[in-house]
């Protein structure tokens, strides 16, 4: 017996009033399963993770969540200069589930201290979020999204701008998360790390490919539809890499 999937798209179209951001969404992601979303900068990959979390009402289609997602948002978007600190920002998880007449007491600070031990950072509690590292943020935000008792992650680009140690931490705490049961959808740029997801969706405005990463990353017409042939090969090396926009010349 297959378990209902924690979201499913069939001909999902999304976008801002105009012509659709993107079209032609099909996808179904299980419990425990983690999906790389993949398209150049403006392809809809952040379009998609609204759509999932009901910020953007679908135009055409069907999309079926089926769990409380959380959602890790692209950095450059969160405010640095606010005064709060991680423990706050995580317990922030807890206002959803909270009546509304009630403040976020002692059993909610718990929650918070709890959710931030999971994703390692206890330590940290007291300290102000905009000071944190990059890979620290995300780790907060994370366990905003532990707290909130979140049964799907959605992560945006959650890589940009971390260093290496600390991606491969990231990584290593999404694949327990995973594993935990969780569904987990990732807007990345790179190519290595969705290929180590259980699903790729490669998406350029309309949905180019979805399926495993061996199939869909093997495809150099997938990748060309999706990137608009910035892809290189990289002589030396095996297989190709993107180039980012930002190394487009014009
Ligand atoms: N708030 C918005 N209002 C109108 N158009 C938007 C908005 N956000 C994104 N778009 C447009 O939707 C398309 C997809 O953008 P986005 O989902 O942000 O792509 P990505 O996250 O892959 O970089 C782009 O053409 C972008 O200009
Ligand atoms: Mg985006």
């Amino acid at each position: 017996m297959r378990p209902e999937p924690l979201i499913e798209a069939a001909g999902l179209a999304a976008g801002y009033g105009g012509a659709p951001a993107i079209s032609g969404v099909e996808f179904a992601l299980a419990a425990g399963q983690t999906l790389a979303l993949l398209g150049p900068n403006g392809g809809g990959k952040t379009t998609l993770l609204r759509a999932v979390l009901g910020e953007l009402r679908p135009v055409a289609g069907t999309l079926c969540v089926g769990a409380a997602c959380g959602t890790v948002p692209q950095t450059e978007r969160s405010r640095l200069d606010y005064p709060v600190s991680a423990l706050e920002v995580a317990m922030m998880g807890t206002l959803s589930q909270l009546p509304w007449w009630r403040r976020p007491g002692r059993a909610e600070r718990e929650a918070a201290a709890r959710a931030l031990d999971r994703v390692g950072l206890r330590s940290l509690a007291d300290e102000t979020f905009g000071r944190l590292s990059g890979g620290q943020r995300q780790r907060v935000l994370i366990a905003r999204a532990l707290v909130q008792a979140a049964g799907v992650l959605l992560l945006d680009e959650p890589f940009s701008g971390l260093d290496r140690p600390s991606a491969e931490g990231l990584e290593a705490l999404i694949v327990e998360l995973a594993g935990e049961g969780r569904g987990v959808v990732i807007a990345t740029h790179d190519l290595e790390q969705a290929r180590s997801c259980d699903l790729v969706l490669c998406i350029n405005g309309r949905q180019v490919a979805c399926g495993r990463p061996e199939q869909v990353l093997a495809d150099v017409s997938v990748l060309e539809a999706t990137y608009g042939g910035a892809i290189v090969e990289i002589p030396g090396s095996e297989g190709r890499a993107i180039l980012p926009p930002h190394h487009h010349h014009h």
